[in-house]
């Protein structure tokens, strides 16, 4: 059973429900809307980040590696009929829908091998005016995660000039700015939001 399968049921703390709340408002704020019609969560676990952005009148898919993840995301939202999962590795496969207006990522890219090829594929899935947000780690000393191998743990964070060269090689523009920081281990990680959007001719 891989680590996310495990930490499945215990996933939503509080602490993280909060803490999406306000990533959820950092993105409405800097791409200056609020509301979104056909969303993709990649990396998804239990939709904490997406469920602050699907309403009865958009679309939200969950996409993710982890079994235990989705069945708790699953169960989240088995009411609504505009959610749902896909168990896929997205690196590896391809997903049959596209034209998402919003494409959100949380915590996640630190566990893809390549998220500059993540970022190319994603953009194949946008619609003409849509938003990519991803969050995640700033760059770290490889602290954060107490078992980063077996956690399948591949990046110890991003620097800005990471993301900026994952937008230029795209043709994509990106803001950076950081939104959070987790104190562990009696240090603080900063944790940075990447809106990209595509380039106007
Ligand atoms: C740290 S968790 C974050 C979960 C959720 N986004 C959150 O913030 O609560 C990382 C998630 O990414 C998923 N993941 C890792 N590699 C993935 C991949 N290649 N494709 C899709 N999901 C992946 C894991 O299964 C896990 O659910």
């Amino acid at each position: 059973m891989n680590h996310f399968n495990q930490a499945a049921n215990q996933w939503d703390t509080p602490e993280k429900i909060e803490q999406n709340k306000k990533y959820a408002e950092e993105i409405k704020s800097l791409s200056g809307k609020k509301d979104f019609s056909h969303i993709l969560e990649v990396g998804c676990g239990t939709g904490l980040l997406g469920s602050q952005f699907v309403t009865p009148a958009s679309s939200l898919t969950g996409i993710d590696t982890s079994e235990g993840m989705l069945e708790v995301f699953n169960r989240k939202f088995s009411t609504m009929t505009n959610v749902h999962s896909v168990k896929i590795n997205l690196e590896q496969e391809d997903l049959d829908e596209n034209s998402f207006d919003l494409i959100l990522s949380s915590m996640a890219f630190h566990h893809l091998t390549e998220p500059e090829a993540m970022i190319k594929k994603l953009k194949t899935k946008l619609s003409p005016a849509g938003l990519i947000a991803v969050i995640d780690l700033d760059k770290e000393d490889g602290t954060f995660h107490p078992d980063p191998v077996k956690m399948g743990v591949h990046h110890s964070g991003f620097a800005k000039e990471d993301i900026e060269k994952w937008a230029g090689k795209n043709e994509l523009n990106v803001q950076v700015k950081i939104i959070n920081t987790i104190h562990k281990n009696e240090k603080q990680y900063p944790i940075f939001l990447a809106l990209f959007s595509p380039i106007k001719h």
